[in-house]
């Protein structure tokens, strides 16, 4: 035909249109990815284009139609009231009257690749649960009598193609005045529903709403719950917080917190009230650090082990603490904030990840969606670092989970100046071959405490003690500076060679810090420390081994470290400890807090969330508590790095 030609890019979609044609329908056609909460109103300038006259000859376009670069009288005004970039038009208003090749920029399109740190990392592509459209609602008709929801709810399928969506009672309350005030035109947050749940009218904004919506993923751990705030829009991580886990006062550990139900009437119930209490806690504080209205979050996922996720939900984990370790349910659930007593939006709705059995939970779940081991072409050993250590270990062909009891050490918690991730805290450190000095980073600051301006960098946080990856280093660096011994024993001043090295009761403790000329703690790491930091590194060792051994083989190809704390953790140093298995240095990567990244990706894309129900299917899961190999592997593991197995690649 001899209509105009119209090419999008980057997507490459081509079609012919009449004259006169709205690039937004043309687009809309050929379903090119490009936004529309007004639907086409020049309201919310979501659907910016560029005409991009430069691509011509590449897509084989040789006319340019200079009347695209025009802006029209409805963007002109929308320039004049918030500014429109130069070269962009709104393409509900651009239309197409010769040929042209459009493009849609990142941010104009709904399902926008989401920006991530790391190259390796699986990259996250927008398609939230929760999307705000604007609609004209017809005005009541005492002739024609008909609800107001009713009407809304035709305005939706019949402007936006959204069929038979509900509403919960709360939108009832709101909903009327909204309508007036805005004269019939509404902005409305819509749930897109699921297998369980109908789509829903999640929230009303009389006009149009212009502020955002924000949802959370949150990881739920034993010792500490740390929460991203992320922009349901962009993406974005607007604001990232962290608390201990109030239900630490009933059990350090989860076990103890599963005998705290067994020996308590109510007990399981007290901690379900503590944890939803943090909860809660966590959450004004991750909004006013952000400056958002708590009302605003209307989407929330979670992911815990099976204990916490039990405590969470209000179901006694009684089963969980004897075989054969029956989870109350391991499908993933979809539930709303209402029911878990979380004050958000009212209707927020909240997904918890599936788990993957009785002491692998939605955590190694979120850690499978974050790493996907399933998805690799060479055998990645995946290592979750916590109170329970999730660790991971396949291939494209079978994926092996276990859990390991590491408790709190890593954390920082039971060392005696340990604490959680937070400004002030010692997070990576070298120790001076000569003089055994120590010298360190804190949270809150780039510089190296023989920096210049050290001093001044931290005089708002001061040095308050030492995290979980901080305590591997240090622990690392004591062993290689020949502080501590292999089996764990540090030594006295004149066989380490540093008066840094005290009597402190019937062992040696070492000097890190002295703060008391300050005011300030006084930072050692004591032969306790030590103790703990063996126990917890040889549980996560085993648990290692003993998947290698049911995988059957004797060494991996890769490694990923994970844990919840805010640094990453050091792979030289987790080899050095002996955490992990021996394995190339440069096999080996630190992936931050990967269950948190899972919760994350399944929050922002509604599809992976089917795709983790699937893949949890096919994760086979180890139960260490009854594999005797457990045992065997954990006593020799407790040296450093270890008593028996070699460590080829680290050696040299
Ligand atoms: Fe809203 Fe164009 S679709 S401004």
């Amino acid at each position: 035909s001899n209509d105009p030609l119209v090419v999008f890019t980057p997507s490459g979609k081509r079609g012919r249109f009449p004259a006169g044609t709205p690039v937004l329908t043309a687009a809309r056609q050929l379903g090119v990815d490009l936004d529309s909460v007004c639907g086409g109103r020049g309201i919310c300038s979501k659907c910016q284009i560029t005409p991009s006259y430069g691509e011509f000859s590449k897509h084989g376009v040789t006319v340019a139609d200079d009347a695209l670069s025009e802006w029209n009288s409805v963007e002109q005004r929308y320039d004049d009231k918030r500014g429109l970039k130069k070269g962009r038009r709104l393409g509900c208003q651009a239309q197409i009257m010769g040929d042209v090749v459009i493009d849609v920029p990142e941010e104009s399109q709904v399902h926008k690749q989401v920006v991530r740190k790391r190259a390796e990392a699986r990259e996250i592509i927008m398609n939230p649960s929760i999307r705000m459209y604007y609609v004209e609602v017809q005005e009541p008709d005492m002739h024609e009598p008909s609800g107001d929801l009713e009407r809304l709810a035709f305005a939706l399928k019949d402007q936006w193609g959204l069929e038979g969506v509900k509403a919960d009672l709360n939108i009832l309350h709101t909903m009327q005045p909204a309508l007036r005030k805005g004269q019939w035109k509404v902005t409305v947050a819509v749930h897109h529903g699921n297998a369980t749940q109908p789509a829903k009218v999640m929230h009303i904004w009389p006009g149009y709403y212009e502020g955002k919506i924000y949802g959370l993923a949150v990881d739920l751990g034993s010792t500490t719950i740390a929460a991203h705030l992320c922009d349901l829009d962009s993406g974005e991580v607007v604001a990232s917080s962290g608390i201990m886990n109030p239900q630490i006062r009933f059990g350090e550990d989860l076990m103890s917190r599963v005998s705290y139900s067994m020996m308590n009437k109510d007990g399981a119930a007290e901690m379900t009230r503590a944890v939803r209490e943090g909860m809660n806690t966590l959450f004004d504080q991750i909004a006013g650090e952000a400056g958002i209205d708590k009302g605003l979050i209307v989407d929330a996922v979670f992911v815990c082990n099976p204990v916490m996720h039990h405590l969470f939900l209000g179901v006694d984990p009684f089963e969980l603490g004897q075989a054969p370790f029956a989870l109350a349910t391991s499908s993933s659930l979809n539930l709303t904030a209402a029911e878990l007593d979380l004050k958000i939006h009212p209707s927020a709705r909240v997904y918890i990840l599936p788990c993957i059995a009785g002491h692998v939970g939605a955590d190694a779940a979120a850690v499978a969606l974050s790493e996907a081991p399933d998805k690799s072409e060479d055998l990645v050993l995946v290592v979750d670092v916590g109170t329970n250590a999730e660790i991971l270990l396949g291939n494209k062909e079978k994926v092996l989970a276990c859990s390991s009891p590491t408790g709190p050490a890593f954390e920082g918690a039971q060392i005696s100046s340990g604490q959680r991730a937070a400004p002030g805290a010692i997070e990576r450190v070298e120790i001076d071959p000569v003089t055994k000095a120590p010298r360190f980073k804190v949270i809150g600051s780039d510089l190296w405490s023989d920096d210049d301006g050290f001093a001044e960098a931290i005089a708002g946080s001061g040095i308050t003690g030492i995290c979980g990856s901080g305590i591997i280093e240090m622990v690392a660096e004591m062993r290689m500076q020949g502080i501590v011994d292999g089996p764990g024993l540090i030594g006295s001043p004149d066989q380490t060679g540093t008066d840094r090295c005290f009597l402190d009761g019937r062992t040696y403790s070492y000097m890190v810090w002295d703060g008391s000329a300050e005011a300030g703690p006084t930072i050692t790491v004591t032969n306790r420390d030590i103790r703990e930091i063996q126990m917890a590194k040889a549980a996560l060792y085993s648990g290692a081994r003993l998947l290698m051994d049911k995988f059957g083989v004797d060494k991996v190809d890769r490694v990923v470290l994970a844990g919840a704390f805010g640094a990453h953790i050091s792979p030289k140093h987790a080899m050095v400890l002996g955490m992990i298995p021996d394995a190339p240095l440069d096999k080996v990567t630190s992936a931050g807090n990967a269950a948190g990244t899972g919760a994350r990706i399944a929050l922002l894309n509604t599809d992976a969330r089917a795709e983790i129900e699937q893949t949890v299917q096919r994760i086979h899961k180890i139960e260490t508590a009854i594999e005797p190999r457990f045992q065997e592997h954990f006593v020799n593991a407790s040296n450093i790095p270890n008593a028996v197995e070699p460590f080829p690649i680290l050696a040299t």
